[in-house]
């Protein structure tokens, strides 16, 4: 705890400032962080915010994976996450070792393996290539047609992916757990209860929920989606942060949150661990700390680094 006798907003403001320090933040943070950070965005705009940022500490605001891949492109910087077990279900579905046991048992594939971001740095050294979900289409285009792909972790983006391009790919049976829980019928009700509005949904949702919307894309395309259109209400389904920061850009628009089985929106349990309150602590004690083993970091930078080079 610290005691700068400053409101909760002006002592991270005043930390920030002291550290030299950047407050990176994803779409689905709660709206006060999100408020409070430098740069709001997808894993693709987060990763290259963190590729170029001139800090000398990232403060990152998000899940375990998202900080790990600002480190592996920072050696050099300090890269903190407010709550060190803001994991990721995903990124739990693949274990390094389970990749690796999977690609020695086929070594006669000759996999091109290509990594969701959304996995450990362990996996991120064993791929070949780094994906988001806003660049996962255009970059399984570029790859050359005669390689066996393997993609892991996630199978519904995996899926997706293949439906885009025609191209076929081996897929990890990873998912994410927020975004199993949307339905078919859920997506239908809320359908009838707003007729007209369009549904966007994210890829990380099943084959039978992304089939019923009129747009499936990452976090970031939603704002830029709902922009060009010219509707006034929209359903959003994925991770309920998204809707402060739809919310934010777009005053004027209504935004209904697509329902899950359990609740009215859908929260990231892991995403919602970190808080201001933890935050400010991790700003000021500069920990907790992102650490990676030198091998593996330089391993799992060539993927990621191919990805910032084909998104451009
Ligand atoms: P985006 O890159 O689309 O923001 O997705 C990240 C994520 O974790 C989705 O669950
Ligand atoms: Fe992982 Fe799903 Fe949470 Fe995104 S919403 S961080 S994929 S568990």
């Amino acid at each position: 705890m610290t005691t700068l006798g400053l409101d909760l907003v002006q002592e991270i403001h005043e930390l920030k400032k002291q550290r030299n320090a950047v407050i990176l933040a994803h779409n689905y943070q709660v709206k006060e962080i999100q408020e409070v950070a430098d740069f709001v965005g997808d894993s693709l705009g987060l990763s290259i915010q963190a590729a170029k940022t001139e800090a000398e500490v990232i403060a990152f605001c998000g899940v375990h994976f998202m900080a790990e891949t600002a480190k592996i492109l920072n050696p050099n910087k300090k890269v903190i996450l407010p709550d060190l077990n803001a994991g990721c279900s995903l990124a739990d579905a693949c274990p390094a070792e389970a990749l690796e046991a999977f690609l020695r048992q086929n070594a006669d594939k000759h996999y091109y393996v290509v990594a969701y971001i959304n996995c450990s740095a362990g996996v991120k050294a064993l791929s070949d290539l780094i994906c988001t979900s806003g660049n996962a289409v255009r970059l399984v285009q570029k790859i050359p047609a005669d390689r066996n792909i393997l993609f892991v972790p996630d199978q519904n983006l995996g899926q997706w992916v293949i439906e885009k391009t025609g191209r076929q790919m081996e897929l990890w049976k990873g998912s994410c757990y927020v975004h199993m829980e949307f339905t078919r019928q859920g997506i239908h009700k809320i359908r009838e209860e707003h007729p007209g509005a369009p549904v966007i949904a994210h890829p990380e949702c099943t084959t039978a929920v992304r089939l019923l919307a009129d747009e499936v894309c990452s976090t970031e395309k939603m704002i830029s989606y709902c922009k060009a259109h010219s509707a006034k209400a929209f359903i959003i389904v994925t991770e309920s942060g998204m809707l402060h920061r739809l919310r934010r850009e777009l005053p004027d628009r209504t935004f209904i949150p697509g329902p899950t089985d359990t609740c009215a929106c859908a929260d990231c349990r892991y995403m919602k661990l970190n808080t201001l309150e933890k935050l400010r602590d991790a700003l000021f004690n500069l920990e907790p700390e992102i650490v990676l083993p030198e091998a593996v970091r330089a391993r799992a930078e060539l993927p990621i680094r191919r990805m910032l080079e084909w998104s451009e």
